[in-house]
C-alpha cells in the first residue's frame, strides 16, 4: 500500500506539470480523484482489506495525500481562469486601453482666451462670484433703483444688511447692499482700480449668473472682462484689441473650416461706459442666414466702451488724469462661435453627455 500511495503522489507530480487548460485539469482531477475510477479512490477502497495494524497509519497517509492534491488542483484552477479558456496567455495581445480625458470645453476656451490677452500684457485676476450689489452695480453708475439693473436678471442671494465682518472697504461699506451671484464680470472694474496700482492691464474671467435658461442662455455662464486704464487711453486702442483678440480666437475659415467671419460694433448704452458698444460676430453656425442660436445672422458676444468718469472716480482715480476702456464677453457664446464647431445649443456644453464632449 505504501508503494502506492508514493507512485500515485508521484504520477499527480508528472501529470500536472502538463496541465495547460482548465479542461486538461478537470481530467487530471477525474484521473485521481473521480469517485469510481480514481486512483487515489480506488486506493482508499482497499484501505478495508489491509490488516487492522496497518490500517489507521496508511489511511492518515492517503488522506494527506488527498489533501495536497485537492489543494493543488484548487490553485491551478484559479491560475488558468485568469488566463484564456484554453490555459494560453498570450503576452503580445494589446492591453485594455484606459480612457483618457480632455479639459472640459470650457476651462480649454478660457486658457485659450487668458493666454491670448497676456501676450499683450493683460494680467488675470479672480474676483469674487458672491458680491456685493455695491461693486455688482452702484460702483458702476447704477444708482439703487435705477431701472438699467433689470437688464441683468440678477439673483439676489439674501436680504441682510451690510457687515463689516465681511471686510468691506470703509468707502464703500455705507453703500454695499444686498450680495448677489455676480451677473457679470464687470464687478471686477473697482475692484481692481481700488489695488491702487496703475496703470491697468486686467482680465477677469469667472462664472457669472443670470436668471435665463434656452438655447443661447444657461443660468450659469463665464464671462471675461478686459479693462485698461493709463493716460491717453482712447477709442482705438479699444477697437485694436478687440480686433486683435477676434483674429486670434476665430480663426480664418480656411484654418478652421467654415464660414468667413464678420465683427460689428452697434452703439449702445451701458451705464458704466460713454461711449458704449455692442459687439456682433456673424453667426458660425449658420454663415449668418438665421438660424435657431442667432436667430438674424448676427451674434451678440460683447459689450465693450470707454469706462465712465463716475466709474473712474468710484475706483479712486481721477478722470482729468487717466482715462481707460472696459469690454465683456461671453466665453462659451465666443467658444460656440469658433469655425466649424456647429454648437447650436449652449446647454450641450453643461450636459455632461459623453457622445457629445468625445467628439472635441
Ligand atoms: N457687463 C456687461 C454685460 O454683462 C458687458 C460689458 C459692457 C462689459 C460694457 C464692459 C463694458 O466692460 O464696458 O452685459
Amino acid at each position: 500500500m505504501k508503494d502506492q500511495l508514493e507512485s500515485i503522489k508521484k504520477d499527480f507530480s508528472t501529470a500536472i506539470e502538463k496541465v495547460k487548460s482548465l479542461a486538461d485539469l478537470a481530467d487530471l482531477e477525474n484521473k485521481f480523484l473521480g469517485r469510481k475510477n480514481g486512483a487515489l479512490t480506488l486506493a482508499m477502497k482497499e484501505l478495508k482489506n489491509l490488516p487492522k495494524s496497518k490500517i489507521a497509519e496508511a489511511g492518515q497517509a492517503a488522506n494527506e495525500i488527498k489533501k495536497n492534491i485537492e489543494l493543488k488542483i484548487k490553485s491551478l484552477k484559479a491560475e488558468l481562469s485568469q488566463t484564456g479558456s484554453d490555459g494560453f496567455f498570450d503576452y503580445t495581445l494589446p492591453g485594455q486601453e484606459s480612457p483618457l480625458g480632455h479639459l472640459h470645453l470650457v476651462t480649454e476656451a478660457i486658457r485659450e482666451i487668458a493666454a491670448i490677452f497676456e501676450r499683450v500684457g493683460f494680467e488675470r485676476m479672480r474676483y469674487p462670484e458672491v458680491e456685493w450689489d455695491y461693486y455688482a452695480f452702484e460702483s458702476l453708475n447704477m444708482p439703487k433703483d435705477h431701472p438699467a439693473r433689470d437688464e441683468w436678471e440678477t439673483f439676489f442671494i439674501d436680504k441682510s444688511p451690510i457687515s463689516k465682518k465681511f471686510g468691506l472697504p470703509a468707502k464703500a461699506s455705507a453703500t454695499a447692499g444686498q450680495r448677489v451671484l455676480t451677473p457679470h464680470t464687470s464687478n471686477g472694474q473697482v475692484r481692481d482700480m481700488e489695488r491702487g496700482k496703475l496703470p491697468i492691464r486686467m482680465m477677469n474671467i469667472s462664472k457669472t449668473y443670470r436668471r435665463q435658461m434656452d438655447a443661447s442662455h444657461t443660468p450659469m455662464f463665464h464671462q471675461f472682462e478686459g479693462l485698461v486704464i493709463d493716460k491717453d487711453i482712447n477709442i482705438t486702442h479699444l477697437k485694436g484689441t478687440i480686433d486683435y483678440f477676434v483674429k486670434n480666437f476665430f480663426l480664418p475659415a480656411g484654418e478652421a473650416g467654415g464660414p468667413d467671419r464678420e465683427i460689428r460694433l452697434r452703439p449702445h448704452h451701458f451705464q458704466f461706459t460713454e461711449p458704449s458698444f455692442e459687439i456682433d460676430v456673424s453667426c458660425g453656425v449658420c454663415g449668418g442666414k438665421g438660424c435657431k442660436l442667432c436667430k438674424e445672422g448676427w451674434l451678440e458676444l460683447a459689450g465693450a466702451g470707454m469706462v465712465h468718469p463716475n466709474v473712474l472716480k468710484a475706483g479712486g482715480i481721477d478722470p482729468n488724469k487717466y482715462s481707460g476702456f472696459a469690454f465683456g464677453w461671453g466665453v462659451e457664446r465666443c467658444y460656440m462661435m469658433k469655425s466649424g464647431l456647429n454648437i447650436d445649443d449652449i446647454r450641450l456644453l453643461y450636459k455632461n453627455d459623453l457622445r457629445f464632449l468625445r467628439q472635441f
